[in-house]
């Protein structure tokens, strides 16, 4: 650890490093937990040279306008979800391929391949460096209409999701009608009907409260949703090299201590979903499952046209 012989806490705001912290969701949630638990470290590490100050819940901005805030330098940080990166980085909707990754560490090691190391260039070519990724946990489906056994039940289905063409086209695929919306915007959109259903994980279907306007879920594992932990990139570069390697330290502390958390948070969440007897749980069986896969191949083959077989290449269900 490194030491700072000054006592910062008696900076005034002009002399302290500021680092504004934006997110969507709420703050007992993975990673509402770990932006907290990242800011107190780097405060303490810093003898309060640096602050991170952290604004959940889409308070200050929702997803596409955080985008835009952290590019024009009113936040530094931001968190999203790897999918939502998809406007400004397309490839990296590679991380959303349906069955793609089998636990958190591939898609961590996929992130460390040459490949990832390529869409981290990309990403900071958009002026954004990447600090880290963050887990969630797998996604599921959840409907009000029908329960989600086959991927003929998906028909005519009006699904919520992230703003990201393949998962537009994964709903497609399966004939349902696909339609954007801000997290913000997900319970309302499903509690008057206006949409049917969702896809999500156990942590966020729970603090979100969207069990309790969906009748019935579907465990299904089919892709993955974490968090690249992004700073504005000029920010980052004028920032003291001191700085730098406290707050990257402070980064990979808070990762190891994170991905544990965050499973037990979706573990704990999937045991509220449980006994809560307000929504029909179904856990994918092998066969549908097999059916789900086959009727979602075709997504490997127009990601690989449209960008580039290299990035399907290294998947981990296609590598040696
Ligand atoms: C969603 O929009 O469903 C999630 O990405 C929210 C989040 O940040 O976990």
């Amino acid at each position: 650890m490194r030491s700072y012989p000054v006592d910062h806490e008696q900076l005034s705001e002009d002399e302290r490093i500021v680092i504004r912290f934006s997110h969507v969701v709420g703050e007992n949630t993975p990673k509402g937990m770990e932006s907290r638990r990242f800011a107190k470290l780097v405060e303490e590490r810093t003898n309060g040279q640096v602050e991170v100050q952290v604004f959940p819940n889409s308070f200050l901005y929702k997803d596409g306008e955080e985008i835009e805030a952290i590019k024009d330098g009113d936040v530094q940080m931001i968190a999203p979800a790897t999918s939502k990166i998809a406007t400004l980085v397309p490839e990296w909707q590679v991380l959303d391929l349906p069955f793609a990754f089998k636990n958190a560490s591939e898609v961590k090691e996929y992130i460390r391949s040459p490949v990832g190391e390529v869409l981290k260039m990309k990403l900071e070519q958009e002026g954004m460096y990447l600090l880290g990724f963050w887990e969630n946990g797998f996604k599921q489906m959840t409907s009000n209409k029908t329960p989600l056994y086959t991927p003929e039940d998906f028909r005519n289905l009006k699904f919520r999701i992230m703003d990201s063409e393949l998962l537009g086209e994964q709903f497609k695929l399966l004939e349902a009608e696909p339609q954007v919306e801000t997290f913000y915007q997900v319970f309302s959109v499903l509690e008057s009907g206006q949409l049917d259903a969702q896809e999500n994980t156990f942590s966020n279907i729970v603090n979100k409260n969207i069990h309790t306007v969906q009748d019935y879920m579907t465990v299904s594992n089919h892709g993955y949703l974490g968090y690249f932990v992004i700073i504005n990139a000029d920010f980052w570069k004028n920032l003291p090299e001191d700085i730098q390697v406290t707050l990257l330290d402070v980064m990979n502390d808070v990762t190891e201590w994170e991905a544990k958390r965050a499973r037990e948070i979706n573990a704990e969440k999937y045991e509220v979903l449980q006994s809560c007897n307000c929504i029909e749980i179904h856990e994918l069986n092998d066969e549908e499952r097999k059916q789900w896969e086959e009727a979602l191949t075709p997504l490997y083959d127009s990601f690989a046209k449209r960008y580039g077989a290299q990035y399907i290449k290294y998947l981990p269900k296609f590598k040696e």
